[in-house]
């Protein structure tokens, strides 16, 4: 953990946050639960939450015969869970490690999907055709500077008349010192282009530790979330916030039914996730 902000360029902090999820991916197909999908009926946790809130907006409430590119799509097994809820899924991230390791599993489950190695910020360049579902969700824009530029990958990826989901870690939340006692503020809301410097060995899932510990994020508020979507065409249809989120964020959270949360007398207090649901119009 650091409080220290700093310019970085961004191709620099890039190379510096791969080399971090290089290192993560082994740890996390160990961490993951991975063997639950052995199950051919078993979503992730993650994608049960996502669909539920998608769908009201989704044909006949489902993702069935649907296009979908899921940006930042880690080892994934929320790629193949869409997958089998019966879309046609390219998952997107710049790992090359998780992008093999999610072939892998595809293949193990015998389920179908394209993985496409890019920068999410370049994203719309790199993958071919078009969606009726951009999704992305927990773990997504704290690892980008550029909001507009990824809006407008959003923007570019949907075909008139598709959706594009986020759900993450609240920019609240973010703004709290996780190792408080309480709920204390330590870390600016609002972002000024800085990037915050952080030096963990660990990862929020299980107990490895990583080679390479220095990642660089950056703070959105959620003011900056919206705006982006806006700018870049899309219609807000929907903003939630929640109370639990499926990581331990600090250590005095407490794990729930559906994800970990702050102690009862504090869940009021403040929000842990944001979720929103955008239109590309035009059909
Ligand atoms: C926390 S995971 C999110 C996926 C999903 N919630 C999960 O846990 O499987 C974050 C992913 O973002 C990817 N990532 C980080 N920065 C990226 C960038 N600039 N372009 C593309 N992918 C990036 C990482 O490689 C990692 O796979």
């Amino acid at each position: 953990m650091t409080d220290s902000h700093i310019d970085i360029g961004w191709e620099s902090a890039r190379a510096t946050n791969l080399e971090n999820w290089e290192d993560r991916v082994p740890l996390h197909e160990e961490a993951y639960a991975i063997g639950a999908l052995d199950d051919p009926d078993h979503l992730t946790r993650v994608v049960r939450t996502d669909l539920a809130a998608l769908a009201p907006f989704l044909p006949n409430a489902s993702i069935a015969g649907l296009d979908v590119c899921h940006l930042q799509c880690h080892i994934g097994t929320d790629t193949l869970s869409l997958v089998r809820a019966g879309a046609r899924v390219t998952g997107v991230d710049f790992s090359p490690g998780a992008l093999s390791s999610a072939a892998k599993l595809a293949e193990r489950l015998g389920l179908d999907a394209s993985w496409v190695e890019s920068d999410v910020l370049d994203a719309r360049a790199a993958v071919d055709g078009d969606f009726d579902l951009v999704y992305t969700s927990i773990g997504t824009i704290t690892w980008l500077p550029d909001l507009e530029r990824w809006a407008a990958q959003v923007a570019g990826l949907l075909r008139a008349g598709g959706v594009f989901y986020i759900r993450d870690g609240h920019p609240s939340l973010y703004s709290l010192d996780e190792n408080a006692d309480g709920l204390q503020l330590r870390y600016p809301y609002f972002g000024n282009g800085q990037a915050q410097l952080w030096d963990e060995e660990s990862t929020y899932a299980g107990d490895g530790k990583v080679a390479h510990s220095r990642t660089y994020q950056w703070a959105h508020p959620l003011s900056e979330i919206i705006n982006s979507l806006i700018g870049a065409g899309l219609q807000i249809l929907r903003l939630d916030e929640g109370r639990t989120l499926p990581w331990k964020f600090a250590p005095r959270m407490i794990e729930e039914a559906d994800g970990f949360a702050w102690p009862e007398s504090e869940r009021d207090l403040v929000p842990c996730t944001y979720t929103i649901v955008a239109l590309k119009a035009g059909k």
